[in-house]
């Protein structure tokens, strides 16, 4: 059974906690600025921020433009690994690893250095490879990942957004590079162009912040997804959840672990999907950047949320 979300005024647990951060942030000063090098993307206003939190049963909060639609990017690596690992488990370790890079989601350094393995699934270059997988096996992997998407959000209007993919295709040289270097080690399946249209469009999803934190409720579920039956194992379930924390926020880990004290995956367009295991998850969404690609009022409320709750796992 799908449970279907409730309006937030009938359920009041995290609604107050809610709504004093975003007061909070309303004050803060110095909200970063929005991702230009896809051009789509830098129209959003800064100030916008909306947050959600979806509890277990599908039960959902939220504050400010909590349903506005915003383009998740590199939140959807979280999926496209989920999706991966619960088809080829163990094997996808062979081609990508496991720990932090200290480099910006981006870079291309370590790759040569490291023989076209990349650090991690969430570094761009890791994202590719993941995708390259989920593609080989399904041959469709970003239409995997909008049904995933629909279904665990419950809303089946969910879509690519062709503008962003197309902004960014017409910029992708840095991600060309990192798959064509990667090809050339044999850890790319496919054409790289096919390659690069599926992870564009996979990145260029619209959702809100009440879509992704109920997508994201079934790693708070430790593997189990919103119609009751298993995505991951428990124990996939707990490596994805610790990868997130590692390297979800890329050379900003550190900082976001001490901060926030949850797996984290930010997106280039403001959002972070944040997990706190066997209770519920969230999403917060601002479009304004720090130097690193992470939301600065995102990471922030973030912040506050564990502060003022508690609710983190350490
Ligand atoms: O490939 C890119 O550069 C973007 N589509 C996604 C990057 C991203 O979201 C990094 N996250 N903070």
């Amino acid at each position: 059974m799908v449970i279907m979300p409730v309006p937030p005024s009938s359920s009041p647990t995290f609604q107050p906690v809610l709504e004093r951060i975003a007061e909070e942030v309303e004050h803060t000063p110095g909200r970063g600025r929005p991702a230009d090098y896809i051009p789509a993307l830098a129209a959003r206003d800064p100030r916008a921020f909306g947050m959600a939190v979806a509890e277990l049963d599908g039960t959902v909060y939220g504050v400010g433009d909590w349903q506005e639609p915003f383009s998740a990017q590199s939140i959807t690596k979280v999926f496209t690994l989920a999706l991966d690992l619960a088809r080829e488990g163990d094997e996808l370790w062979e081609h990508v690893g496991r720990e932090p890079s200290g480099n910006p989601f981006n870079s291309l350094v370590q790759l040569e250095y490291e023989n076209g393995i990349p650090r991690n699934p969430f570094i761009n270059a890791g994202a590719l490879v993941v995708t390259d997988r989920l593609q080989t096996r399904t041959g469709d992997a970003a239409g995997e990942l909008l049904a995933l998407l629909r279904a665990e959000s419950g809303n089946p209007d969910l879509d690519f957004d062709e503008e962003v993919a197309a902004s960014e295709t017409a910029h992708g040289d840095r991600n060309a590079a990192l798959a064509h270097l990667m090809a050339s080690y044999g850890n790319i399946d496919n054409p790289v162009p096919v390659l690069l249209d599926q992870y564009f469009r996979q990145c260029s999803i619209a959702a809100s912040c009440a879509d992704l934190a109920l997508a994201a409720t079934f790693l708070a579920r430790h593997g189990v997804r919103a119609d009751g039956t298993r995505l991951l194992s428990r124990s996939q379930a707990k490596q994805v959840n610790a990868i997130m924390l590692t390297c979800g926020t890329y050379d900003a880990a550190g900082d976001f672990a001490y901060r926030v004290g949850l797996p984290g995956k930010s997106g280039v367009g403001g959002g972070i999907i944040a997990v706190v295991p066997g209770r519920c998850a969230l999403c917060v969404w601002s479009p304004g950047l720090d130097e690193r690609g992470n939301s600065v009022a995102g990471v922030a409320a973030l912040d506050r949320f564990t502060t003022l709750t508690g609710l983190s796992v350490f």
